[in-house]
């Protein structure tokens, strides 16, 4: 399977994605929040760039329908029902409901790569399964690493490569550049947590008292659960 690796949001684009099979990962915390919503039971994911867009949405779900969540600068916005700690997406909140999300690097690296064929979102949580399922699909495959704020992020790399690697046990793999350089980083000695004791966004997430999400974050294969991304503008589990 041929694999390549776009380093952030904003270096993806529709053209780049067209007709391709794409993951979108944002470890720390958008695809960690999506995975664990649908697996808790949610409904659907609506994602949005912004926060009035969001807003908006949400007056087009009947009342208790549909929840608000997502961050900026790492914080719940003023006025959503949920920030962007996947630990509060629980199965008691979010079962049967639809969630509009929107969030600083995420929801833009999905909404830049949504001409894919299909596109799929991966973090740690869910990478054994998503890698079963794309290694299926034995389709061309690009990994959009969605990043900090427009900076290449150790942790989205790191899930990357682990990703490349559990398709390798399924299928040849073939990587670009970048691609290589995660799939090396993941195989190096030491914990995802060694690994990454020094990455800029864990020490953030740190520094504003989300220690938690980032242990919770960094666990692999809690969930057998893949978030697909629909035309109609949601994701939902890939049945
Ligand atoms: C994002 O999409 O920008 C991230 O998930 C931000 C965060 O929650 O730290």
């Amino acid at each position: 399977m041929e694999i390549g690796l776009i380093a952030t949001a904003q270096l993806t684009n529709p053209a780049l994605c067209e007709g391709k099979t794409v993951a979108v990962i944002d470890v720390l915390r958008a695809t960690s929040v999506i995975v664990t919503a649908l697996a808790n039971g949610a409904d659907k994911i609506y994602t949005t760039e912004g926060i009035p867009e969001a807003r908006n949405l949400l007056t087009t779900f009947l009342p208790n329908a549909a929840l608000l969540g997502g961050e900026r600068a790492g914080k719940k916005i003023e006025g959503f029902d949920l920030g962007n700690s996947p630990l509060s997406y629980t199965a008691e909140v979010v079962r049967d409901k639809n969630i509009i999300l929107t969030t600083t690097n995420g929801t833009l690296a999905i909404r830049n790569s949504k001409t894919a064929k299909q596109l799929f979102a991966v973090s740690f949580l869910n990478v054994l399964y998503a890698a079963k399922v794309l290694a299926e699909t034995n389709q061309p495959l690009m990994i959009v690493c969605s990043g900090t704020n427009g900076n290449f992020s150790l942790d989205d790399a790191l899930c990357a490569g682990m990703l490349i690697d559990s398709i390798s046990r399924f299928v040849p793999v073939q990587c670009d550049d970048l691609g290589q350089i995660a799939l090396a980083f993941h195989r190096q000695e030491g914990s995802i947590q060694e690994k990454l004791s020094d990455c800029r966004h864990v020490k953030f997430l740190r520094s504003i008292g989300y220690e938690k999400d980032v242990e919770y974050c960094l666990q692999p294969n809690l969930f057998t659960a893949l978030p697909e991304y629909f035309p109609e503008g949601y994701l939902a589990l890939k049945q």
